[in-house]
């Protein structure tokens, strides 16, 4: 599968990028420079000491993929989903952005559309698969592929194998996932970064997450 990353130079996109690579997965990174893109590519492919990565422009990115991440900061998402709005009809749509309030992340600054994910679906059109995951699982946490990640991802969107798709991806990281139902469920999702942020500042950490207790695994 082609995985593009947008904004996969940042925190949340290499650690991504990575456990995907090296689960055998073809991974492009996107930003708005080719060069950054192609930079952070190499380093990735050092770190992996195989060249699975490249890097693109975020529109020629998602227009590569099948599959498409977005991990740019909530205020950059608008204006990235209509970079890449005709690249990204018919395909999977994986929406990692929390709409943190941008004076205090310990709080949400939701959009009118309810959440990130829902403002994605609306923009697109039904054409385009959004899912929403990965809100809830540390940056830090993803950034060291050797370790496994004790957490659990709440996956959701309207499209039921679009979900599927995904949840396969989560899996092939090693970790757990959940479908907790439409797109309308990331109010809940995207809402709970922000108590995790809350946890991590008040208990001097960096990578507090969530595992669900009483299900099936
Ligand atoms: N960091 C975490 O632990 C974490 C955890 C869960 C969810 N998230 C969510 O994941 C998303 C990405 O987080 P992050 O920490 O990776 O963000 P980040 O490092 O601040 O930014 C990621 C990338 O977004 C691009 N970007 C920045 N400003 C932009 C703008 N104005 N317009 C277009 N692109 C811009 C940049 O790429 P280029 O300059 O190369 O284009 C940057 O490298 C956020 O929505 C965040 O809430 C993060």
């Amino acid at each position: 599968m082609k995985i593009a990353i947008l904004g996969g130079t940042g925190e949340q996109g290499p650690g991504l990028a990575l456990r995907w690579a090296m689960a055998g997965e073809e991974v492009i990174i996107g930003s708005r420079s080719q060069e950054r893109a192609e930079k952070v590519a190499a380093e990735l492919n050092a770190e992996l000491g195989q060249a699975r990565i490249r890097g693109l422009e975020n529109p020629q990115a998602a227009e590569a993929a099948e599959i498409i991440v977005l991990t740019v900061p909530y205020t950059a998402h608008l204006s990235t989903l209509e970079s890449v709005k005709t690249q990204v009809q018919g395909k999977i749509f994986v929406d990692v952005s929390v709409p943190l309030d941008p004076e205090n992340p310990r709080r949400m600054k939701m959009p009118s559309a309810g959440s990130a994910t829902e403002e994605a679906q609306a923009f697109f059109g039904t054409e385009t698969k959004v899912v929403a995951a990965f809100q809830n699982v540390s940056s830090h946490l993803l950034r060291d592929p050797q370790h496994a990640i004790d957490c659990d991802v709440l996956v959701c969107g309207n499209d039921a194998e679009a979900k599927k798709t995904v949840m396969g991806l989560v899996t092939q990281m090693g970790l757990h996932a959940y479908d907790v139902g439409p797109a309308e469920s990331a109010r809940v999702v995207e809402g709970m970064t922000s108590i995790l942020i809350r946890l991590n500042i008040r208990h001097k950490v960096k990578g507090s997450g969530i595992r669900l207790t009483g299900l099936p695994r």
